[in-house]
């Protein structure tokens, strides 16, 4: 798995100190609330079970999962939610949406208004990664990880073809590894 790493882009090291620092910042925002933690599955599973161990405030903490619409490897970019956590865990309550990477923004959009819909009492957005280079529909998150640029990555939780998921760190993959599955890598989830 290493072997086909071509660069690491942010260490444990560095990734720890991240979380540090937006763990402080959430926990400023959120003491004294009830808060319900909501993570994207499946990118944000490493993300958020390191995130709500710096948290020292009540949560409970639920999962969603989202696909896109389009037939094969080409996505239609509407985002549909596969599943969604029963209203009684997160209506009339403060809601931190969790996710991986915030990309185009349409995950983050569609998943935001679909809780809020469903009667949170207010949602802001956490992403452990922000390309906004890539955004096509306009959204920032409230709290956020890091900004990097235009390049597909995988590790902490991010996958290419579902694995690496398990490095832990960030890094970038060799060409010849993406080469190898072509068409170019399309976001999982
Ligand atoms: P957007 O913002 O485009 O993001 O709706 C949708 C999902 O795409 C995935 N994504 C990535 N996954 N490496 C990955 O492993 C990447 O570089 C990457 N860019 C986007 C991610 O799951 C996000 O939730």
């Amino acid at each position: 798995m290493e072997n086909d790493v071509s660069k690491v882009l942010l260490t444990e090291a560095e990734i720890r100190a991240g979380l540090k620092r937006l763990a402080g910042e959430l926990t400023v925002e959120y003491r004294g609330s009830d808060l319900a933690v909501v993570a994207v599955l499946h990118g944000s599973c490493v993300f958020v079970s390191d995130l709500i161990r710096l948290l020292p405030i009540p949560l409970t903490l639920e999962f969603l999962a989202c696909g896109s619409y389009g037939e094969g490897t080409v996505s239609s970019g509407e985002v549909r939610l596969t599943f969604i956590p029963g209203a009684e865990n997160f209506a009339g309550r403060r809601v931190l949406l969790v996710d991986d990477i915030l990309d185009t923004g349409r995950t983050l959009l569609r998943v935001r208004e679909a809780l809020r819909a469903r009667g949170a009492a207010d949602v802001k957005t956490c992403v452990f990664l922000d390309k906004p280079s890539r955004r096509v529909v306009p959204i920032r998150s409230d709290f956020r990880g890091f900004e990097i640029e235009d390049v597909f990555v995988v590790g902490y939780g991010l996958d290419f073809a579902g694995r690496y998921r398990n490095l832990p760190y960030l890094a970038a993959l060799k060409p010849e590894i993406y080469a190898a599955r072509q068409p170019a890598p399309e976001p999982r989830g």
